[in-house]
């Protein structure tokens, strides 16, 4: 039985669903050729991603090839109700979370989406994983493997394979290029930006955009930002990329230096404390902070909330905290992902790359379990071939192929 917030809002939720469809050929195509062969024929699933409309489309999309799916949120505030509600009305699904959940009603739904011990999974972020591997050991007796679908759940992964924690495969879906490529540079370069200007309303021509982390999202981040016409500013602490941002244009600098200056700051490093109360005092008044990285710990809330005088709702979505200086700064989402907290998170033509993916390394999964170490494992390369093949050919895109004397001059090391 699914546990939803409002079985009412189905109506919305499944425009929505047919919304993003309509935009990812991929999945139709995998759904046409799923609904014929079931590759998930009497198997379990629990999946745990942004519960919007594209996720909602794949979870269909593994029901039609003869799974049981459970799905549940991977963050409590990118949950959509009526997504939650169009989703639950499909045969063999049950959906369980809604927006706003407390952390530990959060825990409660995944762990609901758990309670059938599922064959295969399908976490974002690791927090799926997690509970699998601590509190709910119990409910992984029949888990095959999984996929994980961002950068954050494949650090968390790696640290339990390097422990010997790992107690199944698991597919790193993120690793793929079909994936970072688009995914995490043009995806989170757009929808980040989208979340920005719909909740404030600002202009970002002119002004000072500071981005930490110059990774694959933050050089989609950084991009795009400069596209609208901001000067922008780069934090990083890996020399290589923080030398990348410079060659690429960008002004770099510490944190420290940055936060005097920014209007906007964006974080997305995937790691704690990038945005702290040593960096609070010194900002403008009225600057904007925002978190693009998968947890909420990238902009110290509780650092803010700690030293600020007073604090208020400014608009939808954004907390204005008053400084003893009497400057305010603007905090949107919580500092949960701006993107998803404040948006719908990335473009349907672009999560159709990536769910795409999750779904053929379930297939391959479900296919070679038991041939796999518990590992953290990357995508095969037919796989990622195959969706930059099927999207360009979705685009109409034509591209030349090798002829035999080509292809016998790259094999080869003479004359
Ligand atoms: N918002 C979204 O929709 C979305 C999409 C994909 C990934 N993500 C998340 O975004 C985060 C980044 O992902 P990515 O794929 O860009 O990772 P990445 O590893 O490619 O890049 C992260 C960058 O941050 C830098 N960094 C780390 N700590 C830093 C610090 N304290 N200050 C400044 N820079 C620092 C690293 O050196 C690295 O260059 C992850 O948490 C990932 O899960 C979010």
């Amino acid at each position: 039985m699914s546990f939803i917030k409002d079985p009412s809002a189905a109506a919305s939720g499944l425009r929505k669903i047919d919304w993003v469809k309509s935009n990812m050929p991929i999945l139709r195509s995998l759904e046409t050729e799923f609904l014929k062969t079931k590759p998930f024929s009497g198997l379990k699933m629990t999946v745990s991603v942004h519960l919007e409309a594209k996720t909602a489309y794949l979870v269909t999309v593994l029901a039609s090839g003869g799974a049981q799916v459970f799905a549940t949120g991977s963050n409590p505030l990118s949950t959509q109700d009526d997504v939650a509600a169009g989703l639950a009305t499909y045969q063999n699904v049950e959906v369980f979370g809604f927006h706003g959940a407390s952390a530990s009603e959060y825990e409660s739904h995944i762990e609901a989406a758990l309670l059938s011990c599922p064959d295969i999974i399908i976490d974002d972020g690791g927090d799926l994983i997690s509970l699998l591997h601590t509190k709910r050991r119990d409910l992984m007796k029949n888990v095959r493997g999984g996929c994980e679908e961002t950068t954050t759940g494949i650090l968390r992964l790696q640290a339990m394979e390097k422990e010997g924690a790992l107690s199944f495969p698991m597919i790193a879906v993120n690793n793929a290029m079909c994936k970072y490529l688009f995914d995490n540079r043009y995806g989170t370069g757009q929808s980040v930006w989208d979340g920005i200007n719909r909740t404030t309303n600002l202009i970002v021509a002119g002004k000072t955009v500071v981005v930490a982390g110059y990774g694959w999202c933050g050089k989609g981040v950084a991009m795009r930002g400069k596209g609208f016409g901001a000067k922008v500013v780069i934090t990083e602490i890996d020399p290589v990329k923080a030398l990348e941002a410079y060659m690429d244009g960008f002004t770099v600098m510490p944190m420290s230096e940055a936060a005097k200056i920014g209007d906007f700051f964006i974080t997305v490093t995937g790691c704690r404390d990038v945005i702290t109360k040593e960096h609070f005092p010194l900002m403008k008044d009225g600057a904007i902070l925002c978190n693009a990285g998968h947890f909420d710990v990238e902009v110290s809330r509780s650092d803010l909330e700690d030293i600020c005088v007073s604090k208020r709702e400014r608009r939808n979505n954004i907390i204005g905290y008053t400084l003893k200086d009497g400057n305010t700064l603007n905090l949107i989402g919580e500092g949960r992902l701006v993107n998803l907290a404040a948006g719908d998170g990335h473009p349907a033509e672009i999560m159709d790359m990536s769910f795409a993916l999750q779904a053929l390394s379930a297939k391959y999964l479900a296919e070679h379990s038991n041939t796999l170490k518990n590992k953290v494992l990357d995508v095969p390369e037919e796989i990622d071939r195959f969706v930059a093949n099927a999207k360009l050919k979705s685009l109409s895109v034509a591209f030349d192929s090798l002829t035999e004397v080509q292809m016998k001059y790259l094999d080869s090391w003479g004359q």
